[in-house]
């Protein structure tokens, strides 16, 4: 694999192909056994120009379980401060020696732009409201390990479609998988366009889902927290005791508390929220060993 910029342009046997590759890595970091070091000698950037804790934590952690290098730039502590370009900076951190780059970026397209210019392996950890590949791969192993297979599964996305970059990919990853995606949400964060099933009313679907995927208001990228958003979205215990006995609540994270979800809901045993995040290093473990064998 040379980059991972979306889901987009990945087949069925693509992502099972690297599902399974992060299953043998989490059953060899729980049982204790040796990983494989197929990042020995390379250097990782983390280039994050907006926030995060869980893909930058998680990146950075599996690049060293693989025996790589890691090096991070902090925008605001950086040259980037001072005017530097996006396009100087990569040129830079490559020069310093990076071998691969995880990048995280308001504007879309951005990734494949630093692809372009640096000719180095990148992966797409965010890229505006476009994808967030590693997250819709995580969440596919999630599914997969919850349910046996994803082949058939119901699920709802819900909320703030329009700015999501999360929904983004889950609108490329779930279909080749065989679930059957509906787009739930307020008319106005509902994609005309909508490759999917929508409907702006959750309270029909509950009972008729395996999971429902909530999804954070992107604030940062326009969207507005309303009461008629809360009251007619929000997944609270109400909501929660009409769904199938063995449906599953996810989310990307951070969760706002009391927004898309209430508290209880969020810690409830059908919440898959800190399964998702515990997936997220070895789906990371996986992508960067197949970048580092694609440079090969
Ligand atoms: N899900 C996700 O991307 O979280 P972070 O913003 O904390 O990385």
């Amino acid at each position: 694999m040379k980059d991972l910029l979306g889901i987009h342009s990945m087949g069925r046997l693509d992502i099972e192909g690297l599902m399974a590759d992060s299953t043998s890595m989490r059953t060899a970091i729980e049982g204790g056994h040796p990983v494989t070091q197929s990042l020995d000698g390379v250097c990782v950037a983390n280039l994050f120009f907006e926030p995060s804790t869980r893909t930058r934590l998680s990146f950075d952690l599996a690049a060293q379980r693989l025996g790589g290098h890691v090096i991070t730039l902090h925008p605001d502590a950086s040259s980037t401060a001072k005017g530097e370009s996006l396009r100087d900076t990569v040129l830079t951190v490559a020069g310093i020696g990076a071998d691969i780059l995880v990048v995280r970026h308001g504007l879309e397209g951005a990734p494949r732009s630093i692809a372009d210019w640096t000719g180095l392996p990148v992966v797409n950890a965010g890229d505006g409201t476009n994808e967030h590949p590693t997250q819709a791969l995580l969440d596919a192993v999630t599914l997969q390990r919850r349910f046996g297979a994803t082949d058939g599964l119901a699920m709802a996305v819900v909320g703030d479609i329009a700015h999501s970059r999360v929904a983004g990919s889950l609108l490329h990853a779930m279909p080749a998988l065989g679930v059957d995606l509906t787009l739930v949400g307020p008319e106005e964060w509902l994609p005309d366009d909508a490759p999917a099933p929508t409907t702006t009313n959750l309270d029909d679907l509950l009972t008729e889902v395996d999971v429902v995927y909530l999804l954070r208001v992107q604030t940062e990228r326009g969207g507005v927290i309303s009461d008629d958003y809360i009251a007619r979205y929000r997944l609270d215990r109400e909501r929660s005791a009409r769904l199938a006995p063995n449906a599953v609540i996810m989310h990307a994270g951070p969760i706002n508390r009391g927004v898309e979800i209430s508290d209880e809901v969020a810690e409830s045993p059908r919440s898959l929220i800190v399964e998702q995040v515990r997936n997220g290093v070895p789906v990371r473990m996986a992508v960067l060993k197949a970048l580092a064998e694609g440079r090969t």
